[in-house]
């Protein structure tokens, strides 16, 4: 293991922002922290970087401790020899590309003609060769963050940490950076954690997905199984699971939506004790017009379009049932497009049923 954290607290005032975090990166692997917004995850990372003194806990990088309350070791940031790309671009605007990313070997006193010849590296590494001389400020965003990839490789760090480091690019450059991202960590082998609250993002770019709620990491896993496993409604909700609803158990493998006049088919199997929800994703629900026969084995519930996104491959539907529910489910954009005010059926598998603890 590369990174192995235990026990980790951390609070500011009274307020907990970590609270007994575990996590263990393997050498070379991507962990992504996901989470809703104050959940802890900035404070997990300025913490293993050391901008941050954690109350409790253990943190190791490469075996090594780089702090313990226990044993009271706290390595000093710059002994750690951790890379760290941050949202806002973090580079000096009134240096050139060149000095930005020379930056960190400057600080170890690397010897000039190394020094030149790493950096120019580092700059071919993102895509930046050229743009050395250039002053930072007459930079696009995504040039400007790749130059703080750049420098953030330019040490040869043991471990790279990523705090949202793509959310202030436009769309398009983001899943270009994103690839790109993932194709350099991995063709080095570099020990990363990345923090997002995009669920998309987390899981194209994760080895393993640590999801955070409320300064706990409530579920860990490959992105396949955070993806159709969630362990909460609250973590299925979290993760684009847009239809959640409240249902009891009624027997033989169907549940019933608690205030709506809806059973549906699983092949989870029945909870037999607490509360739980019905959660399904909105691409798993098939849309078809009233009358139709055709389409998949499932449950039909008869309901009224009351929205459509044109979203380029599906249409975001929402659709309101005689109860008083409301479903979303994806329609698909070719053949006859469904309209606003259509009365439709939808067709629920039931391995689209997912049942899940509510909390
Ligand atoms: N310097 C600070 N002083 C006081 N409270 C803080 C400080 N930094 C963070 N917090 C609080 O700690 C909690 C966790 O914050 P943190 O920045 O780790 O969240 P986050 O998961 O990174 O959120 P976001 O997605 O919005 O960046 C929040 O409730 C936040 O308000
Ligand atoms: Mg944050």
């Amino acid at each position: 293991m590369s990174i192995q954290i235990a026990g980790l607290k951390k609070s500011y005032g009274d307020q907990r922002a970590v609270d007994g975090v575990d996590i263990e990166v393997a050498d070379g692997g991507m962990l992504v922290l996901l989470g809703p917004s104050g959940c802890g995850k900035t404070t997990t990372m300025r913490c293993i970087a050391g901008l941050e003194e954690p109350h409790e806990g253990e943190i190791r990088i490469k075996g090594k401790p780089v702090f313990s309350r226990a044993y009271n070791i706290n390595v000093a940031v710059h002994e750690r020899r951790i890379g760290m790309v941050f949202q806002s671009y973090a580079i000096w605007p009134h240096m050139t590309v060149q000095e930005n990313v020379a930056y960190p070997l400057d600080m170890m006193g690397t010897p000039r003609a190394e020094k030149e010849q790493r950096v120019r590296e580092a700059l071919s590494l993102v895509g930046l060769e050229g743009f050395g001389e250039r002053g930072a400020s007459y930079l696009s965003g995504g040039q400007m963050q790749r130059v703080a990839l750049a420098r953030s490789l330019v040490m040869r760090p043991s471990v790279l940490l990523f705090d949202e480091p793509l959310s202030n690019l436009d769309a398009r450059l983001r899943d270009h950076l994103r690839v790109q991202l993932r194709e350099l960590q991995t063709r080095f082998g570099i020990t990363s954690v990345y923090v997002t609250h995009d669920q998309r993002e987390a899981l194209a770019i994760a080895d393993e997905v640590a999801v955070m709620q409320k300064g706990k990491v409530v579920q860990r896993g490959d992105p396949v199984s955070i993806y159709r496993r969630p362990l909460s409604s609250s973590i299925a909700d979290f993760l684009g699971y847009s239809n959640i609803f409240d249902a009891h158990a009624q027997g033989e493998g169907r549940v019933a939506l608690d205030g709506h006049d809806t059973a549906l088919a699983t092949l989870d199997p029945l909870p037999t004790d607490g509360a739980f929800s019905v959660c399904v994703r909105p691409e798993d629900i098939h849309v078809l017009p009233e009358g139709a026969a055709d389409g998949p084995a499932g449950e039909r519930i008869a309901g009224e379009v009351t929205l459509v996104s044109f979203m380029g491959s599906f249409h975001q539907c929402r659709i309101r049932t005689p109860s008083g529910a409301v479903w979303e489910a994806h329609a698909p954009a070719v053949g006859r497009p469904i309209r606003l005010g259509e009365r439709v059926q939808l067709i629920l598998p039931p391995a689209a049923v997912l049942l899940a603890p509510r909390r």
